[in-house]
């Protein structure tokens, strides 16, 4: 039986195409050549302390720091010694500039509404509300909740939470009170700021009803926030619950930002962990900031004339990073959308993308796949010549669906960045530099500047290249998380403890001959065949091949013989769902990687459970297909008629 170590994975994907940049866009880069790349990565190698103290001077610092970084493993400390605030740097750096008066948000709710908030704007936005949270007794160190829909005051509170050293903690519109409760009683919340509703896909979400549930089990909550947003009745607490718009009408606009601590908590971001409570992933200030301001400008390559869309909702950490903290700190102008890609109909995405002349267009694939699921005529309706770059994150590309929105949405002239990076660590990792690095669908390419990985095995040894394993980060880097909210002994449990002096991102890796390095799925989703632990990216990329196929997911069942069987569950977007497809699905994995990788079980199915940011959830489809009644937990399930369905067919 294979003779590999512990935490090695076998490659069975063959995919050789590779695509410069683009002549002009790297004519005009930042960073316009796999030498510069190279020079600036190895320069940040040699030192990189020196390389982010260097860096840092970027930021606005009301007080200088002494030192660069203090690393008691795992603990680290960015910038020691300083101050400064991130509000300052994403809004008041840019007063008095040419940026004063540029559109920092353009925003369009699901119902067609538009508003349009300068730099200028925005930042008076974001002292009035600092100065109403100061009002309700708000300090620094203080948690505030925040369940909004992606309105501009999402981002508004967010920034004056930051303005006054307020910790937010924002959960996602789509989740219950009880993960509301939950929330604000890990982190012990002393504030919740929500909307009468929201919109999603022409419906209401009742926000205010699951913050009003979740408030009778949250004792440390004093006071909400309600902004009005459907202008639908909603219960208001007399004491507890304040309208948004009538504490702004007597709110003063002068609030200046407070100096923090580098290390002075920023947010709390709850990720579900894959069992259990959920996780507070603790981001502080500093380090945080540089990080997301640079990855900003070395992955997007943003200039000032860019209208930049990031489709994630705040309440990921995508939102966090790439709509708010990132973009605001470069002065880029944001594209913020309330809603759903397919409301009204299934061209809202590109619609929008013609009505704003937008630039640059960061999605998930699993968004992707679904366009391709609708049909091109629905792109084909509009106008999408602005775009100049296109952005995936979030899971793996299949290399099909990275061809397609290369062809169909880049019209073969927008370079792709396949962003890897986790909530853990705060901003992008490894991507394609867009005017340097040359791509190749399916792989997130090389590590940023001052970004050292590696793969090795369980005990740490590293593997060779174009062997699978774990990928690690071998030094500690600005944007990193700071630990569990309280709860350090799961941080060192979960991240530090596997491998030693290592950050464990629990994915495993492979790298290539070229240095490349290609995401191959969660560590705890390998598939172990006869002795091979295969990938579940590089099976489901196979069937995702196939012309019927739009979604496919790949799993491991027990099986007496081999240890594991390879079920897969696929979505059709053309074709019969018959025995036939399933012998010409099983040839097509025989023909693209192997008979090792040859599913036993096909099974058909209408939709793939996901979380509901998106991401496939392999761990339930393990347990209906192993046979188990009792399906592990579901919290983060995006629908849960998916799952039942699944189930039915089962029986
Ligand atoms: C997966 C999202 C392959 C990966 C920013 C990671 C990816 C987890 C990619 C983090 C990518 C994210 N290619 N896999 N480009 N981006 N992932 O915390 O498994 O929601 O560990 O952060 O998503 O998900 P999270």
């Amino acid at each position: 039986m294979g003779g590999i170590q512990s935490g090695q994975v076998d490659t069975v994907m063959r995919e050789d195409r590779v695509f410069a940049p683009p002549a002009e866009f790297a004519a005009q880069a930042r960073i316009g050549s796999l030498a510069a790349y190279e020079k600036l990565w190895n320069e940040a190698a040699a030192d990189t302390e020196a390389f982010w103290g260097k860096l840092a001077q970027e930021l606005h610092w009301f007080r200088p720091f002494s030192k660069v970084l203090d690393w008691q493993e795992p603990f680290a400390h960015w910038f020691v010694g300083g101050q400064t605030n991130v509000s300052y740097n994403c809004l008041d750096v840019h007063l008095g500039t040419p940026r004063q008066n540029k559109a920092a948000i353009l925003w369009e709710g699901e119902p067609g509404d538009t508003r349009t908030l300068t730099y200028l704007q925005l930042h008076r936005e974001v002292c009035k509300f600092a100065n109403v949270l100061k009002h309700l007794g708000v300090a620094a160190g203080d948690v505030v909740s925040i369940y909004l829909p992606m309105t501009p005051e999402l981002a508004i509170a967010m920034l004056a939470c930051a303005r006054i050293g307020a910790v937010h903690s924002v959960i996602f519109g789509g989740f219950s009170s009880t993960a509301i409760a939950e929330r604000n009683n890990d982190a012990g919340a002393k504030v919740v700021i929500t909307a009468d509703g929201g919109w999603r896909r022409g419906a209401q979400l009742p926000l205010k009803a699951n913050v009003d549930e979740a408030l009778e089990k949250s004792p440390t909550v004093k006071h909400c926030i309600v902004l009005r947003r459907l202008n639908n009745a909603v219960h208001m607490h007399e004491g507890r619950d304040h309208w948004w718009h009538e504490m702004m009408d007597g709110a003063s606009a002068d609030c200046p930002a407070t100096p923090l601590d580098s290390e002075h908590p920023l947010y709390i971001l709850y990720t579900s962990g894959s069992t259990g409570k959920p996780k507070g992933i603790k981001h502080t200030t500093a380090g945080y900031n540089l990080y997301v301001k640079k990855t900003m400008e070395w992955v997007f390559d943003l200039r000032d004339e860019d209208v930049y869309w990031c489709t994630a909702d705040c309440g990921w950490v995508t939102g966090h990073s790439y709509v708010v903290y990132g973009p605001l700190s470069c002065g880029a102008t944001v594209l913020m959308y309330e809603g759903a890609p397919n409301w009204p109909d299934e061209g809202r995405f590109w619609e929008i993308i013609e009505k704003y002349r937008a630039t640059i267009f960061y999605t998930a694939p699993t968004a992707i796949r679904a366009f391709i699921k609708w049909g091109d005529k629905w792109v084909d309706k509009y106008d999408l010549s602005s775009l100049r770059l296109l952005g995936t994150v979030g899971e793996g590309i299949n290399p099909e669906a990275w061809m397609w929105y290369h062809r169909k949405i880049g019209r073969e002239r927008c370079p792709i960045v396949d962003t890897w990076w986790q909530t853990e660590t705060g901003g992008i990792m490894m991507s394609p530099l867009p005017g340097a690095i040359p791509t190749k669908p399916g792989s997130c390419t090389r590590p940023m500047p001052g970004i050292l990985p590696a793969i090795v095995t369980d005990s740490g040894q590293p593997v060779p290249d174009g062997q699978g394993g774990m990928l690690v980060m071998t030094k500690p880097w600005p944007g990193m998380l700071r630990g569990i909210w309280g709860d350090d002994d799961r941080y060192r449990q979960q991240y530090w403890s596997k491998v030693p002096h290592h950050y464990l991102a629990g994915d495993n890796a492979r790298r290539d001959a070229d240095g490349y390095y290609w995401i191959m799925g969660r560590i705890d989703d390998v598939i172990n065949v006869a002795g091979h632990r295969l990938s579940t990216i590089e099976v489901e990329s196979a069937l995702v091949s196939h012309p019927d196929v739009a979604e496919a997911a790949a799993i491991g069942r027990p099986d007496d013989l081999k240890g594991q069987a390879v079920a897969v569950f696929v979505t059709l977007k053309s074709g019969v769902p018959n025995e036939e497809l399933k012998r010409e699905l099983k040839a097509h994995v025989r023909k693209e990687i192997g008979a090792l990788a040859v599913p036993d079980d096909v099974r058909f199915t209408k939709a793939l459970p996901k979380t509901r940011s998106g991401k496939i959830m392999r761990r339930l489809l393990r347990d209906i297909a192993s046979g188990k009644h009792q399906i592990g937990d579901t919290t983060t399930l995006e629908d849960f008629s998916v799952l039942a369905s699944l189930q039915k067919d089962e029986e």
